[in-house]
């Protein structure tokens, strides 16, 4: 068989047409309900205690950690009451010995390090003048807890939340693996190891980074109707929604607000049709799975995103070098190469490897339209040193690829179009002209090109919405939304421990601003890295 030929079979089978989309958005809506009537079910929908989403007029300065898939953040948030922020933040890496360290103690103290860090750096005369607790005659205890930073903690993997700042972690994703931490409230572990520290820091709100991100983009962008979902395509993925109460059946142990008839559900969407009854399977998925660390599931998550899309890329790859019939990454002579050369793939190469292959090198390929794929076929000797690709080579990597890629895109569209149809907004009458307002954020929806256009050409596709409710969803990116959206739910909580009234509340909050307690970082101080 000729590579051609070969490439369009293995793209065929990457194929995931209309009809597989409308069963799976029925499928999706059905393990809705159902994890919102009992736990243990595939889709969680973890009720997250938080009962509204900001409108942009919340003020004040946070602090924010956020512990995603590959790095850590710390950032303090100036919310200026106006949509706007001014943002502040360091980034490290995460030491791949501290996702699968042996107690959870070692990665909590490495968070706490960073904290420390960044006080030091960007709020030193906050840090090094807190008093932290001042005594004062206008509380009866005779103390109150002044210049302690209010912290959200987004953490960014499946918890079993209780209260607004507390949660125990049901099981690690994204390749983090630390047994001993399952079980445990992660806020408490996080306060112990700052505690240990004496920093002048109270964590005030746990937070997923998708509720985070649906927090941040209500706050800047603000409609009649607020954001409906928050969502992540990056590393892993997973959405947050606003969902009615009275649809939320399984019993709630914590203390919440009732008034607004509303809560934030996070939905692990991640974990998605685990049983597979309407997920595509190919044999890469299956391999993957196989050799993943949680085996059997976030099978949703493994056919989306970013950590998992450049490894089914690289098994598919792997296939075809074994496959003696074709003739893929090698040349008889250099007669049958364009560029007159031999195809040579390094002994070293990482495509050897387990996760060896980058997803970011699939959005070069989408990219690349030159003649000639010279830009892909430079990555190709320079990511995984493939010396010299012929173009016939590039062409199927490129296919492949792309085809892997819009499979992604078509089963995110499932999940959004799941929720903004159990949101009833698109038939509520009363708002017909509003927008159905989505924020996201992540690597793939940021960098992969046109994944949104392929989620909106798939949304148009889907019964119920079609082409006139494509239009009415706006999907939007909240960039770093889930520090923003920590910092939002800080704010709240802080309101909530200390059971002010609404006027005490905004009283206090105008008192802070006249007292001008605390110190913004200048613009210019705000690390890009
Ligand atoms: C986690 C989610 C998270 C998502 C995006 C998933 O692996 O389970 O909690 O929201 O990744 O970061």
């Amino acid at each position: 068989m000729t590579l051609e030929a070969q490439s369009a079979a293995i793209v065929a089978q990457f194929d995931y047409t209309d009809d597989h989309v409308n069963s799976a958005v029925n499928e999706f809506r059905r393990q809705m309900t159902e994890g919102l009537e009992k736990d243990g079910t595939s889709l969680s929908q973890i009720p997250t205690y938080v009962t509204g989403v900001p409108n942009g007029t919340e003020k004040g300065l946070y602090m924010a950690v956020d512990l995603g898939g590959t790095n850590f953040r710390v950032c303090s948030i100036q919310l200026n009451g106006d949509t706007t922020f001014n943002l502040t933040f360091t980034k490290v890496a995460i030491p791949r010995k501290l996702m699968v360290a042996k107690t959870a103690q070692e990665l909590f103290a490495f968070l706490a390090k960073q904290i420390e860090l960044f006080l030091q750096k960007h709020h030193e005369d906050h840090f090094e003048q807190h008093v932290r607790r001042r005594m004062t005659m206008s509380s009866p205890d005779g103390y109150k807890d002044e210049h302690v930073f209010r912290l959200g903690f987004t953490f960014s993997f499946p918890v079993q939340q209780v209260g607004i700042n507390k949660g125990t972690l049901i099981r690690w994703t994204k390749g983090f693996d630390i047994p001993d931490a399952v079980g445990k409230d992660v806020c408490a572990l996080l306060q112990d190891e700052i505690d240990k520290l004496h920093l002048p820091v109270k964590v005030a709100a746990l937070v997923n980074d998708t509720v985070g991100t649906l927090m941040a983009r209500s706050y800047s962008s603000p409609g009649k109707t607020g954001t409906v979902l928050g969502a992540i395509f990056g590393t892993g993925t997973n959405g947050a929604y606003v969902e009615k109460l009275s649809n939320l059946k399984k019993p709630l142990s914590g203390e919440y607000d009732k008034t607004t008839g509303e809560m934030v559900i996070n939905t692990e969407w991640g974990s998605f049709d685990n049983q597979l009854s309407v997920l595509p399977n190919t044999a890469w998925d299956v391999a993957l799975d196989k050799a993943s660390p949680n085996p059997g599931i976030q099978m949703y998550e493994k056919r989306v995103s970013g950590m998992f899309l450049g490894e089914i890329l690289r098994l598919v790859i792997i296939d075809l070098l074994k496959d003696p019939k074709v003739s893929f990454f090698k040349d008889e002579n250099s007669s049958s190469n364009d560029w007159k050369s031999t195809t040579n793939i390094a002994s070293d190469s990482s495509i050897y490897t387990q996760w060896g292959l980058d997803t970011a090198i699939m959005s070069v390929a989408a990219a690349d339209n030159t003649p000639e794929l010279s830009t892909l076929r430079g990555e190709l000797e320079k990511q995984l040193g493939i010396y010299s690709a012929g173009l016939d080579d590039a062409q199927a990597f490129k296919a492949i690829a792309n085809a892997i890629g819009r499979r992604s895109a078509r089963l995110s569209a499932v999940a959004i179009a799941a929720i903004v149809l159990q949101t009833g907004k698109l038939t509520d009458s009363a708002n017909a002209d509003e927008p159905i307002d989505i924020g996201v954020d992540g690597s793939l929806v940021e960098h992969y090109p046109y994944f949104r256009d392929m989620i909106y050409e798939a949304l148009r596709a889907i019964d119920g919405i079609g082409e006139e409710g494509a239009k009415r969803i706006r999907i939007g990116i909240a960039k770093d939304g889930s520090g923003v959206g920590a910092a939002l739910i800080a704010l709240v909580a802080a309101g909530m421990e200390k059971r002010l009234t609404t006027a005490d509340y905004l009283g206090e909050l105008r008192s802070n601003a006249k007292s001008n307690k605390l110190t913004v970082v200048p613009e210019d101080d705000a690390a890009q890295d």
